[in-house]
């Protein structure tokens, strides 16, 4: 599909829009909602034209599409308090600014609307449970959706992983450069352990080449923290990986945690990014016991082949398997689960707040060794 970036390319039309900005009405965004205005401007959220309407909202919640027919499965959307809501116009224009008061975006108000924030979360997270985190961050905003044509004028500025801030045009150029025809892409929010080098090797087998592609927009408070991951991807690569079959990257959407509708979410994202495939693995952006252990790759049926634009490629769970002498998974392994070596979260947090080692056969050293030094330094 070609790129939609709903960045401001007339320079003209620019600093117009950036005169005029002072005299909008203005909205000061979360950094949530920066990381939403950043994928519309740069083209990651193609084909959406802005903050959904009602009609594409409902479209989505019901069907995972748009009203064309579209495959979109979480609603993206501008969250305001009543006061807010209540001082824009429908037919008029609103700058949304950073949280620090930067200009980022012109949104052409289309729309105003409340919604039902119980029948959101049952149909993106399959749960109202506001103990779940995207649950819990959809109670805690506004109450009325704006929605409308969104018109970035810059994109955020970051200060941190400058190196890796690529821009959908920019892997695509990438990925052109190096000759690639087909690219897989992989959705981290962890470390990268054996488990996922084993998939994402496995995938690596069948393609051109390779897109690491970590969320680093916002994430739950007990997962670990953007920078600490990144050293550990910089680490695997270095070592476990040739140079020339890997690009990482950053991706600066924040997680939603809603398993099932975030895979297709995450697949399509990944299309504009220019991959042709795509890693979904065992309960694939889940979190807690939400959603059953395939149910992300279950939901993929929905679509008919061809659909996304992007191919998904599925793995069952993996470990290191004693017995095996390697890494397998439940597809490959006759083995009894006592041969398996499988840490959860919470085992490598302790193992790691008790300064002991990760086992090899569960993250290579390099790996190990950063994350046992971002807990000397106290960041984890
Ligand atoms: S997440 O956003 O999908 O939650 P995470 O870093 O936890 O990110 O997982 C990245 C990818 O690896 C996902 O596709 C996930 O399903 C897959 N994955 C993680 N652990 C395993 C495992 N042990 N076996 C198979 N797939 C896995
Ligand atoms: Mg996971």
């Amino acid at each position: 599909m070609d790129l939609r970036p709903l960045r401001v390319n007339d320079e003209t039309r620019r600093s117009e829009w950036l005169q005029r900005f002072a005299h909008l009405p203005t909205i000061r965004l979360t950094h949530r909602q920066v990381s939403d205005v950043e994928l519309l401007g740069n083209g990651g959220y193609t084909p959406l034209y802005g903050f959904l309407t009602r009609r594409d909202y409902h479209s989505v919640l019901d069907d995972m599409r748009l009203s064309d027919g579209t495959p979109w499965s979480i609603p993206i959307t501008l969250a305001v308090s009543h006061e807010v809501a209540s001082a824009v116009k429908e037919g008029s224009p609103v700058g949304l600014s950073a949280p620090d008061g930067t200009p980022l975006a012109v949104l052409h108000v289309r729309e105003r609307f409340r919604y039902d924030k119980e029948r959101e979360a049952q149909s993106v997270f399959r749960t109202t449970d506001s103990a779940h985190p995207g649950v819990a961050a959809l109670y805690a905003q506004g109450e009325v959706y704006l929605a409308g044509e969104v018109e970035v004028l810059q994109l955020p500025q970051h200060r941190d992983f400058p190196a890796y801030r690529l821009t959908p045009q920019q892997t695509r150029q990438q990925f052109a450069q190096r000759g690639w025809r087909t690219v897989v892409a992989f959705q981290t929010r962890n470390p990268i352990h054996r488990a996922h080098e084993y998939i994402i090797k496995c995938a690596l087998e069948i393609v051109d080449g390779l897109l690491i592609h970590p969320i680093v927009g916002e994430t739950k408070s007990d997962d670990i923290p953007a920078e600490v991951r990144m050293a550990c991807y910089e680490a695997l690569l270095a070592n476990y990986f040739p140079a020339d079959r890997v690009v990482l990257a950053v991706n600066p959407a924040a997680m939603r945690y809603a398993g099932p509708r975030e895979a297709i979410f995450h697949a399509i994202v990944r299309r504009n990014y220019g991959c042709t495939h795509f890693i979904v693995g065992r309960d694939h952006a889940g979190v807690g016991n939400y959603y059953g252990t395939y149910d992300a790759h279950h939901v993929f049926q929905h679509f008919q082949p061809g659909e996304l634009g992007i191919t998904p490629l599925f793995f069952d769970h993996t470990f290191y398997c004693t017995r095996c002498g390697g890494m397998a998974s439940v597809k490959t392994c006759p083995h009894d689960v006592d041969a398996r070596i499988n840490l959860s979260g919470t085992q490598v947090r302790r193992l790691l707040s008790e300064g002991k080692p990760l086992p090899p056969e569960f993250t290579r050293p390099e790996v190990a060794q950063v994350l046992v030094q971002s807990m000397t330094v106290g960041s984890v």
